[in-house]
């Protein structure tokens, strides 16, 4: 078999497994005896003069690598190359430096392990530049459409169901309404899959529209029968009463959800009458160790986005579907963005255990 040489990023919003996926990709080329060239920063290592960018081994996957959360490879989310945002305030197309640096570095093909805004951007400059890409999906946000699961969501629901853990007795010792905003952009599954798991007596999702009446009706019927506190998840993209954005907006005009907890509590406690308390997640789901489920899917991803090299099958992005790795068009998965369904087995569950999604 000829020897290959593989570039692999990471790009978009870290989250847990990223590095159980580098470590998997590494290990399994080992064996081939492949070379694996890890890009950092995402596409930004290639924008820089020299590029940044080191061969990876497999002994440095040895020990603690896997199991931390973050990036060793380092990664970013904005300065989209085909409009880069240049120090004067104009856009610039850049793309051409970074398809330039990827031929440099000579690879066979290219691993990019993203969400659906990273994968539109890679396609495009693959396509422009002629480059093998495979994709790994990663996203907290479990929004990326054709795979069951991608890595990060596990570890993100895990940590926002232990939050609720910690918040209930807390809750019960004062008799107050703990609201928890979780993430998940404009998808509700983390809010979703926690809420159910971290017994939550309402959940608001982005795809589902509430009225405060409904939330401060199930709240009171929480409190006849006798239970002193109540659980509210609330996902960051839900919107106001009137239908508004909380966004919050930075220095450098990004934009980012973040806030509507604070809301729903102040309505919820002019509603009821009840003390509430809000807590405001963040990244604190995505820094961590990863769960045994993400370390799985990251290390099988991994080895198939190998395999798919191997047999020369490009433009494909790996995906877990019923129990097994598959490949799917990448463009396929970005078209087919994936959020709650609003008829789907865990509305249903939850709906039957009596859960208000504030509708
Ligand atoms: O897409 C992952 C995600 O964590 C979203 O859930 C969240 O809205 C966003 O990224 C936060 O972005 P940043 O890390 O740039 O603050």
């Amino acid at each position: 078999m000829a020897k290959k040489r593989i570039g692999i990023l990471t790009s978009g919003g870290d989250c847990a497994g990223l590095n159980a996926v580098i470590r998997s990709v590494v290990h399994a080329a080992s064996h081939k005896d492949w070379e694996v060239v890890g890009i950092l920063d995402g596409t930004a290592g290639l924008l820089q003069r020299p590029m940044q960018y080191r061969v990876l081994t497999a002994n440095e996957f040895d020990g603690n690598v896997m199991r931390q959360g973050g990036t060793i490879l380092g990664t970013t989310n904005k300065g989209n190359p085909f409009a880069f945002p240049m120090a004067d305030g104009t856009l610039k197309d850049r793309s051409y430096e970074i398809t330039d640096g990827f031929k440099e570095l000579n690879l066979d093909a290219v691993i990019g392990i993203g969400g659906d805004g990273s994968f539109a951007i890679l396609s495009k400059l693959a396509k422009q530049g002629g480059i093998n890409m495979v994709g790994i999906p990663k996203t907290i946000d479990n929004d990326i459409g054709m795979t069951d699961t991608a890595v990060g969501f596990d570890t993100a629901v895990a940590v926002a169901t232990e939050a609720l853990d910690r918040l209930q007795p807390t809750a019960a010792s004062h008799d107050r309404v703990m609201i928890l905003e979780v993430m998940g952009r404009d998808a509700g599954h983390i809010a979703l899959a926690a809420g159910i798991a971290g017994g939550a007596d309402v959940i608001l999702l982005p795809e589902i529209k509430y009225t405060i009446e409904n939330v401060a009706a199930k709240i009171k019927s929480v409190k006849d029968s006798g239970r002193n506190f109540g659980l509210v998840v609330v996902s960051e993209a839900v919107k106001t009463l009137e239908g508004a954005k909380y966004e919050v907006e930075f220095a450098d005009g990004q934009k980012r959800y973040g806030g509507i907890g604070n809301y729903i509590g102040m309505k919820l406690s002019q509603a009821t009458g009840s003390e509430c308390r809000v807590t405001v997640l963040g990244h604190v789901q995505r820094g961590c160790p990863p769960t045994y489920n993400d370390r799985l899917l990251a290390t099988a991803f991994g080895v198939k986005a190998l395999q798919l090299i191997e047999e020369g099958k490009f433009g494909r992005m790996v995906a877990w579907q019923n129990r097994q790795v598959v490949d799917v068009a990448i463009e396929d998965a970005i078209a087919a963005y994936q959020e709650v369904d609003r008829e789907g087995t865990l509305v249903h569950t939850a709906r039957a255990l009596g859960i208000s999604l504030g509708d």
